[in-house]
């Protein structure tokens, strides 16, 4: 549970940390969210250090990737990197709203990516997207949408789950980045952390929570595997780890889809969930493992338009990983 044991720690990693060009501080959600704003002059010494390579140049060649990472690092006295995984890994926090002064409109999406893609390969690496074709994936959602998934339609809330529950990749970090917003009304990203989640123990220890199910996703994920996991899995504390996510769930039987059905609804009807604004030029990044995410519906609007960035992937530190 969200104890003082939680707020003491997330005090600390914030009064200790000292980052050229950084300042950071609790989220007024919760203080398991921290948030880091880049100053102006890191940013704009960042975009004219990797000016020489536009976002192709990163697609093309992924060691690129972590260049522009180690020039951030560098601007910021190398005290970013550590700071990143150490948030991380922390089981009590692991999560991150990272903001720029003067990233703030869509016109400047390439340098959104650009500095999105600089923070991943600081802590780790961004997986192939197979919805994009690339290490990142961008879509829109607009007020009509005819997709087979629940993630581009707006009048819906997407349900809490976890990313990667379909693909065999490792997938350690989620980063969402917010890169246009029109005519919006709600929507808030919704995060909710394991260990606050009021269900946790009845559901980690019934006998379904460590059976291996099926997980397939619709075609437009460009993914025909099938993937063989259990919903549970520990990491190498013991303490328990998720791989969930309603859409994408095949139950074999009666018994799977309804005991899939009330951990849906559990998460759901949390009291601990998080909502949290996200605005244009802001990157959420969450350990995946032991946080949930999803998103609030919104009002509708022939005019909406939202963009959004995200990349996902491994963490560049072994003892996360599942036992
Ligand atoms: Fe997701």
């Amino acid at each position: 549970m969200h104890s003082l044991t939680t707020e003491k720690t997330a005090l600390e990693n914030v009064k200790n940390t000292t980052i050229h060009g950084v300042s950071i501080s609790m989220s007024a959600q919760s203080s398991r969210l921290l948030t880091l704003n880049f100053n102006t002059d890191i940013i704009q010494r960042f975009l004219q250090q990797t000016e020489q390579w536009p976002i192709q140049a990163l697609e093309y060649k992924s060691l690129l990737r972590f260049r522009i990472a180690k020039i951030l690092d560098d601007l910021c006295g190398n005290q970013l990197q550590s700071f990143l995984l150490k948030t991380m890994l922390t089981r009590t926090q692991g999560a991150l709203l990272i903001q720029a002064e003067g990233i703030d409109h869509v016109e400047q999406s390439d340098e959104m990516v650009k500095l999105a893609t600089a923070i991943a390969h600081l802590i780790g690496r961004s997986n192939f997207d197979s919805m994009s074709g690339q290490y990142y994936a961008r879509f829109v959602v607009k007020d009509v949408d005819n997709s087979d998934s629940y993630l581009r339609q707006p009048h819906r809330v997407l349900e809490l789950h976890n990313d990667g529950t379909y693909v065999d990749e490792t997938t350690d970090y989620v980063m969402m980045m917010k890169i246009d917003e029109q005519n919006m009304q709600g929507g808030d990203s919704i995060l909710l952390h394991l260990d606050d989640w009021e269900q946790l123990d009845t559901y980690f220890r019934h006998p379904l929570a460590r059976r291996t199910m099926r997980w397939a996703a619709p075609p437009s994920k460009n993914t025909t595997q099938e993937v063989f996991h259990s919903v549970f899995d520990v990491d190498t504390h013991g303490r328990p780890v998720m791989r969930y996510i309603d859409q994408f769930a095949q139950p074999k039987d009666f018994t799977e889809g309804n005991w899939l059905s009330d951990l849906s609804d559990s998460l759901e009807g949390s009291q601990h969930k998080l909502f949290i604004p996200v605005p244009v030029g802001s990157i959420l990044l969450i350990n995946n493992l032991f946080w949930l995410h999803g998103r609030d519906r919104f009002t509708s609007h022939p005019e909406l338009r939202r963009e959004l960035m995200r990349q996902r992937g491994y963490f560049n530190a072994p003892q996360n990983r599942l036992s």
